[in-house]
């Protein structure tokens, strides 16, 4: 009878290791909000709620994403802004321009189809879905040029696919927009 009392019993047990996987899962979920809050209020990142909706039928007539109105310009916020948009089977514009090291956002959507927009080297890898705007803030520190192929499966050009861009010098850029309102290298 003494020997039993001093044996753990299950419930003893069953109640060690409940108390254990309890304490591991707060700190998960308390690990979790610390990165939400983190990243909300160092990085100004949200959860991706929001979403910005486009008609694809009327892209090519009027709106942001006209024939004119693409490649790399300043927003009325001064910001540098890219607008790409992806069809079969291509990106419009075909060759991108960025300054280096200064943050870029990105505005793609689709015309057409699901395309992939993924700049080859860097964090940058997006969905274009038409009816939607994919939106990217991404900082290229590298001058040079990359490739950006189409990873998403759209058709049978989906192979051909693909666009280039080229990080120039910020002053290069600077020199570039006195030239042009929406810089490219098409
Ligand atoms: Cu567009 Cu694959």
């Amino acid at each position: 009878m003494s020997e039993s009392s001093e044996l753990p019993t299950s419930t003893d047990v069953a109640q060690r290791v409940e108390l254990r996987w309890a304490v591991f899962v707060s700190a998960v979920v308390l690990f979790l909000i610390v990165l939400i809050l983190f990243t909300a209020v160092h990085w100004s990142t949200m959860p991706p709620s929001r979403v910005e909706v486009v008609d694809p039928s009327t892209l090519h007539r009027a709106g942001e994403f006209t024939e004119a109105n693409l490649g790399t310009g300043i927003d009325d916020r001064n910001n540098v802004e890219v607008r790409v948009l992806a069809e079969q089977y291509a990106f419009r514009p075909h060759c991108l321009v960025v300054p280096q090291g200064i943050p870029v956002t990105f505005r793609a959507t689709s015309s057409d189809v699901v395309h992939g927009f993924q700049i080859i080297g860097t964090n940058v890898n997006s969905m274009l879905v038409p009816g939607y705007v994919s939106t990217f803030v991404v900082s290229l520190d590298a001058a040079g040029e990359s490739t950006i192929p189409c990873h998403e499966f759209c058709g049978v050009g989906h192979t051909s696919m693909w666009a280039t861009i080229h990080v120039v010098p910020a002053n290069e850029f600077r020199r570039l927009l006195t030239v042009h309102q929406r810089v490219s290298c098409d």
